[in-house]
């Protein structure tokens, strides 16, 4: 597989360039500041996303913890925005661009009902001059680059989503993303990396891939039908943070990359666990469930360990599980 180049992005004022071409996606409710913390660790210079922010609500000065820690963070983090309100997006990603954030992306693609009723998400999808005035208007108002997700349209019958990512392209969009689904489908059937080829062909913008890569081998395949500038990894990274750091390591023919055992395995949950217990008190118990049963896997042993975790409501129970764990591999 050739070296993919660095993705270029003019922005308006401060150009920037993506030295690696595989991007966590933003997973609400996954993609926090502590999870990316543990992306980065394998993956110095990938971009990562914040979970969706409510542009209106950060615009009215809540919810602005999410943008305010990536001061904290090192490497490149999108600040990825939903709403439908071109002035709430412009006021969100004015915040967002103050905060340090690598680029501004809006959510085109978001399939929520609660959230696409409201007219963001993939309600734009049937609103192309609304979403292009979106664009026209926070790509002038702020620096940093601006980048749109999108999936393939509302539904099959009526998308067309090579005009729709051109009109967006038009209006200032520096990169889009797709998802190659229909908001109908959900996550149901495949994600049609054909129809991402069409749109790749079709624009000057850079063109990352996304929907259903959960490995090297995936992604390899999925450039090759795309030609897409880089790929954009979801649910397969869920519980497994290096992910991302060993797909560039294999696509860079590295074939040193060392996938975490059962030790390591449990050392990040704990990590993960004691991190969110401290940034969220007993909530990060909650928090941290679905994580640790997500990486506590492929071990002996690690049924019995996710059916206790996942029962235990004390935090110190859950921390002696994993601890007892780690002490049976030493
Ligand atoms: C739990 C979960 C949360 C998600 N949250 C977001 C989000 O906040 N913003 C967004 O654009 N997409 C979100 N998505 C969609 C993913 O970013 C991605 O587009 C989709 O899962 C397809 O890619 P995959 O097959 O690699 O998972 C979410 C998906 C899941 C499963």
């Amino acid at each position: 597989m050739k070296k993919l180049p660095p993705i270029f992005l003019s922005g308006n004022g401060t150009a920037r360039y993506l030295e690696c071409p595989i991007i966590q996606s933003p997973l609400a409710g996954v993609s926090d500041q502590i999870f990316r913390q543990l992306v980065r660790r394998w993956s110095p210079k990938a971009l990562l996303f914040t979970e969706m922010v409510n542009a209106k609500s950060l615009e009215l000065g809540h919810g602005e913890q999410k943008v305010l820690e990536l001061s904290e963070e090192c490497g490149p983090i999108g600040v990825q925005l939903f709403d439908h309100r071109p002035d709430s997006m412009i006021e969100a990603a004015r915040k967002a661009e103050s905060s340090g954030a690598f680029l501004v992306d809006i959510n085109m693609g978001c399939p929520v009902k609660k959230i696409a009723k409201k007219g963001g998400g993939s309600a734009l999808l049937k609103e192309p001059e609304l979403a292009q005035a979106i664009v026209r208007k926070v790509s002038k108002a702020i620096s940093i680059p601006l980048t749109v997700k999108i999936r393939l349209g509302w539904c099959e019958e009526t998308s067309d989503p090579i005009s729709f990512a051109l009109g967006l392209q038009d209006a200032g969009a520096q990169l889009i993303t797709v998802h190659g689904r229909t908001r109908k489908q959900g996550f149901s059937g495949t994600s049609n990396w054909e129809a991402i080829a069409k749109i790749k062909q079709s624009l000057e913008i850079p063109v990352i891939a996304n929907g259903d890569i959960k490995n090297s081998k995936d992604a390899i395949e999925c450039l090759e039908i795309t030609n897409a500038d880089g790929v954009m990894i979801g649910r397969a990274s869920m519980g497994a943070p290096w992910l991302i750091g060993q797909i560039d390591e294999e696509l860079k023919n590295q074939k040193t990359f060392k996938i975490p055992n059962a030790k390591m395995k449990l050392s990040l949950s704990l990590e993960q666990l004691k991190l969110l217990l401290f940034k969220k008190g007993n909530h990060g118990l909650l928090i941290a469930r679905k994580h640790m049963n997500w990486t506590c896997k492929g071990f002996p042993g690690a049924s019995e360990l996710r059916h206790k975790l996942v029962r235990t409501n004390d935090p110190r129970e859950a921390i002696k599980l994993l601890e007892e764990e780690i002490l049976k591999l030493i």
